[in-house]
């Protein structure tokens, strides 16, 4: 078992093949943190909690004596800090109870430790067999309110990845309240070396890598949008100022939630710090009545001692053998064309139907109509809600268009924003009670939309029986699943007064609800997440949808900063990227049709643009690039991957690579940002078989792996801006 208790010390020690994690329960029952980092064989790690009794005026549980040792839950690192009984740094668990008060004070009761890992009831998770991970539950209670808590921890033995989460159960006779309810807590005993890392962005600019010195006092990110966000993203991490892509300590947190977040690192006067990580308290709050239950998202932490790029490898492995799942975990997704960026809200059937009978010649492989197919959706003021075929549009309806698509040897994909509502649809006019609100509150309107309230299950099962009449009256293989605006005047019309401070939280179960209820409908149906872009591009979303439209700026430069901060935790094989037309509708810029290719590859891959005005000499290359996705599907969606030089480097370039498995096979990108005067084009590998020897495809030339990973390959053409090049070594022995 990787996860053991020791009873002399009390201490649970937590083992992947390269990370430990120990706890301690001390004299007092409460739950000490004792170290979270590389492997450690020791067991005795009790040595490592705080000993250094300086100032009475900490708060403490009692005067210190030879047999009641020093103990102040703030000095201490404590496993899941609560609110207001002496620990001042942020709290993991503030419950209010029916006195008014907020004190939250929990204590060790009992344990288990088994093999493998529970699922979260209605809510999206990694998951694992008996072989693949080991779970430890630890009860705790707080014996004046009568809360009960329960911390779950599981290991993934083989990947240096764990999880946790926690339930809150009301024990006692008389309502609680949850004020906060958090998935995880570290206490970091000493981050003064340390970095914070988070996503940052805005639309058409998602997940922007920013790295900083962990400052004293609080840093973090956060959501109240109602959806995780194009902002801030749900993920921060923690590594020493040396780390490097390849070597120094690096820590991952990543919560599994697609709603309103919190993460954040608070460092201390003595360079301790506290990363806290879940569903954000403000504007939550959760009522208990007793015998109730409240459960918290699941946070993913991943520690590797080889840099950004080892804890990256290590989510990407979680994530696509452990959270991805169902039918298209493993297959190849088709080769996509989507005729936003071909014809925004102006298409019919004739239109679609050339792009895909020239899309099929070139060996794409699904047409996906997007927005404006329904109601009266002729721009973006009208008809979300009315998911009816218009059929002026699509004259025989979709049907016939599938039907004369699937002729063409191609699937066919639609676009819905089932969550939305236009001010202008039948469907508001219907159920204006539907629409997410406050009754005395102006309702602000977004793209011309309203919320609908995930929360009701009539809104549920409206929502349901429309896509399963569009799914049951044609053959549609692919849903784009959008979401265009963020939650406000966030009131619900079912509930009471003391249950709206729950309203975001019942809206994104509801929405996971819907979601998990359509796939056991149509289990081979494959979900492209959307939310204007990357606004919601999640864990949570990857436990439904195996790909994310990773942002409306489908620029192939500015898909290197996006798809590289992507990259810190997601998958390639999760990363909607695109081809699309130049001068690029979002930044005007022109760049080679081939440098578009070689950037969406490392993607899904597909084409966004009207496939019916290239030239020949394009259509060539795209058919190429069509056949390379199927060459190097296995390298790049399988394979790990090593990000060579960053596009915030110095703005000259950017390279990354894929290393198979064996390291047998690896696939190289090079793409110059801005050229310079002389510019060099050196370029060190990573992750090869030293002892190997790899054949250059492209150059012909054979190096051994120590060559190319120390001396580095030279790419002896001048390249210019946005050129690019794709190298593809196979080992030759
Ligand atoms: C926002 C998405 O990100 C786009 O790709 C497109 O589907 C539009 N919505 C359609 O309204």
């Amino acid at each position: 078992m990787s996860i053991q208790f020791y009873p002399e010390n009390k201490i649970f020690k937590l083992d992947t093949n390269s990370t430990s994690y120990a706890i301690q329960i001390n004299k007092y029952g409460y739950l000490l943190h004792l170290y979270y980092g590389a492997a450690v064989s020791d067991s005795e790690l009790d040595y490592l909690a705080y000993t250094c009794p300086h100032g009475a005026h900490f708060p403490r549980v009692e005067s210190e004596t030879a047999e009641n040792p020093f103990f102040s839950k703030d000095l201490h690192r404590m496993e899941y800090s609560c609110n207001g009984c002496g620990d001042f740094r942020g709290s993991a668990l503030a419950i209010k109870r029916s006195g008014g008060t907020e004190d939250t004070d929990i204590q060790y009761v009992s344990h288990k430790i088994y093999a493998g890992k529970p699922k979260i009831e209605g809510q999206p998770a990694t998951y694992a067999d008996e072989e693949q991970a080991t779970t430890l539950e630890i009860l705790c209670r707080d014996n004046v309110s009568g809360a009960e808590v329960t911390l779950f921890y599981s290991v993934f033995e083989n990947l240096g990845a764990m999880t946790r989460h926690a339930i809150i159960h009301n024990a006692s006779n008389e309502v609680m309240e949850v004020k906060r309810a958090l998935s995880a807590c570290v206490d970091f005993h000493d981050a003064s070396d340390m970095d914070f890392i988070h996503l940052y962005g805005g639309a058409c600019k998602e997940r922007l890598f920013e790295r900083s010195p962990l400052i004293y006092g609080i840093q973090g990110v956060s959501s109240k949008r109602g959806y995780s966000s194009h902002m801030q993203n749900p993920f921060v991490a923690l590594c020493s100022h040396d780390a490097t892509e390849e070597s120094g300590d690096a820590y991952g947190f990543n919560l599994v939630y697609t709603g309103n977040f919190v993460a954040t690192a608070e460092m201390d006067s003595d360079s301790g710090a506290r990363v806290l990580l879940g569903i954000n308290p403000e504007g939550f709050t959760w009522r208990l009545e007793p015998d109730e239950s409240f459960v918290t998202p699941e946070a993913v932490m991943v520690y590797s001692n080889e840099g950004l790029g080892g804890m990256s490898r290590i989510f990407h492995k979680l994530y696509r053998n452990n959270l991805c799942r169902g039918y298209w975990k493993t297959r190849k997704r088709p080769i996509l064309i989507n005729n936003w960026e071909a014809t925004y809200f102006d298409f019919n059937e004739e239109k679609l139907y050339d792009i895909a009978k020239t899309a099929s010649e070139l060996g794409i492989e699904m047409l996906v109509m997007d927005d404006g197919w329904f109601g009266s959706r002729n721009n973006s003021h009208s008809g979300l809600g009315d998911w009816f075929v218009n059929e002026e549009k699509l004259k025989g309806g979709l049907g016939k268009l599938t039907e004369r698509v699937n002729a063409l040897g191609m699937k066919f994909g639609i676009w819905f924003e089932p969550e939305m509502v236009s001010k202008r649809s039948e469907l508001i006019s219907a159920h204006p009670e539907w629409v997410l609100q406050i009754p005395d509150r102006h309702k602000s309107i977004s793209r011309h939309q309203y919320v609908l309230d995930m929360s009701r299950a009539d809104v549920r099962d409206y929502l349901f029986e429309c896509i399963k009449a569009v799914l049951d009256n044609a053959n549609i293989a692919y849903i784009k699943w959008d979401f265009n605006r963020s939650l406000t005047e966030a009131g619900s019309a079912l509930l009471g007064s003391e249950r709206q401070q729950e309203v975001f939280h019942r809206y994104v179960l509801g929405l996971y609800e819907l979601l998990e209820r359509l796939l056991n409908a149509y289990p081979e149906l494959l979900l492209e997440g959307c939310a204007s872009g990357g606004g919601r591009f999640d864990p949570a979303w990857l436990y439904y949808a195996p790909q994310i439209w990773a942002s409306d700026d489908s620029d192939a430069i500015e898909r290197l900063d996006i798809q590289y901060g992507t990259s810190m935790c997601y998958p390639t094989s999760t990363v909607g990227a695109h081809v699309s037309a130049c001068p690029n509708h979002q930044v005007g810029r022109t760049t080679p049709l081939q440098t578009r290719g070689n950037v969406a590859l490392a993607g899904t891959f597909g084409y966004e643009l009207d496939l019916t005005k290239l030239t020949d000499e394009e259509k060539e290359i795209v058919r190429k690039q069509c056949a390379d996705y199927h060459k190097y599907f296995d390298v790049i969606h399988n394979g790990n991957l090593y990000r060579l030089i960053s596009p915030w480097k110095d703005r000259t370039k950017c390279a990354w690579m894929y290393v198979s498995d064996d390291k047998r096979e690896a696939l190289v990108t090079y793409v110059v940002i801005r050229y310079r005067i002389f510019q060099r084009n050196y370029l060190r590998l990573a992750g090869l078989d030293p002892n190997k020897r790899y054949l250059n495809e492209q150059t012909g030339q054979i190096l051994s792996g120590d060559t190319l990973m120390r001396a580095g390959m030279n790419i002896q053409e001048i390249l210019k801006d946005y050129d690019s090049r794709v190298y593809h070594f196979i080992a030759v022995d």
